[in-house]
């Protein structure tokens, strides 16, 4: 078992496979002008796989597969594969746009995934290209329904932003009523690629999106979250579905906090706020064999900060946070 140094049990990798996407969502990346990852920036796959078998040893019993978007990057079926084969693994998930997943959905079942996260921020094919400046709502609906008919459970993302899909937030509740999907709700957090400085408030945090939820759905009943949970679970009697609500933002869950990430290129991350405490890619690249990586991990493990407030202090750029794309979320 892997425990820190606030007595906080890790057990979770996030692993982010590329920092391309073939969509342009506005809060997470600007609409042009980034620049991608060169191969050999990127880790390769066997790194990759030596990375999770290494940590799955240590104590990782989950890893979700992030980006980016995760379909992009070339062939990515075979290292879930191997990865799902990994010894001691109890989970592989993973995080998808859904642009590109529907002729994988059989491939991930046969693969035993058990649960994929859809991010989709609006019902609506026009607010869904506003969005993400991409025409691609029908092949993400696709997904949703080859999913659901391999058995395959579902969490739809929706980032909720003020002025741009509000609206969406009643309708998509709704699609619980006859859809056994968890829909949940996420705090825009500032990790847009603008480089700006952002404002401390967001006008729609957690308790203001559970608040509208609660106006048209007064009988909606707070459920048992599971054990790590980001988001708060709720669900509405006669419903097939369930709510979720995260405080990406307001960090609220950081106390239970069981999550690593290692972005594309390398970077092992402490908490989604900070801006990295090492480079596997690099102690890998350096011929350190696996006992030597191991021991800087567990340095690094033992000195994690509180919470996600005190991670981004301690960021050197203040305000100057990177894109979603490049972190994984
Ligand atoms: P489960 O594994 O199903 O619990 O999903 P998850 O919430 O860990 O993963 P997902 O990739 O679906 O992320 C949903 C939202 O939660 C995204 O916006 C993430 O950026 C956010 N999120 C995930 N982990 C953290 C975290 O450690 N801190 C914060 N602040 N937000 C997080
Ligand atoms: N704020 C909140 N969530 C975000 N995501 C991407 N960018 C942001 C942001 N700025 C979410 C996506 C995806 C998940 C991994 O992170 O919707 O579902
Ligand atoms: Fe792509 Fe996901 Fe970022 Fe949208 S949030 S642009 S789908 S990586």
């Amino acid at each position: 078992m892997l425990i820190d140094n606030h007595g906080r049990t890790i057990n979770y990798l996030r692993l982010a496979v590329t920092d391309k996407c073939n969509l342009r969502c506005f809060y997470c990346m600007p609409e042009d002008g980034l620049n991608w990852l060169s191969r050999n920036e990127l880790m390769s796959y066997d790194e990759m796989l030596r990375a999770c078998k290494l940590l799955v040893g240590m104590g990782i019993q989950k890893i979700r597969i992030t980006g980016g978007e995760p379909f992009v990057r070339k062939d990515i079926m075979a290292l879930l594969t191997a990865i799902s084969r990994l010894e001691g693994l109890q989970e592989l998930s993973l995080t998808t746009n859904g642009v590109l997943t529907a002729p994988h959905v059989t491939d991930l079942k046969a693969i035993g995934v058990k649960s994929v996260n859809l991010s989709l921020d609006t019902l609506d094919a026009g607010r869904f290209f506003s969005i993400t400046r991409r025409d691609e709502f029908g092949a993400v609906m696709e997904t949703l329904t080859g999913l659901l008919k391999h058995n395959i459970e579902v969490k739809i993302n929706v980032v909720v932003m003020d002025g741009k899909n509000t609206q969406d937030i009643i309708p998509l509740v709704a699609l619980t009523k006859d859809l056994p999907v968890n829909v949940r709700f996420i705090e825009e957090m500032p990790f847009n690629g603008d480089g700006k400085i952002h404002q401390t408030k967001i006008s729609w945090d957690y308790i203001r999106i559970l608040e509208e939820i609660e106006n048209k759905y007064p009988a909606i009943k707070k459920v048992q979250d599971p054990a790590y949970s980001t988001a708060y679970n709720y669900h509405i009697p006669g419903h097939l579905g369930d709510i979720g609500v995260i405080a990406a933002y307001s960090r609220t869950f950081c106390g239970t906090c069981n999550r690593i990430r290692i972005t594309p290129q390398g970077t092992l991350k402490n908490c989604l706020y900070d801006d990295g405490v090492l480079n596997i890619r690099d102690l890998m690249r350096a011929g350190n064999n696996d006992d030597a990586v191991k021991k800087s991990l567990l340095k690094v493990f033992n000195n994690r900060v509180v919470d996600g407030w005190e991670a981004e202090k301690l960021v050197k750029n203040t305000g100057m946070h990177e894109s979603m794309a490049a972190i994984g979320g």
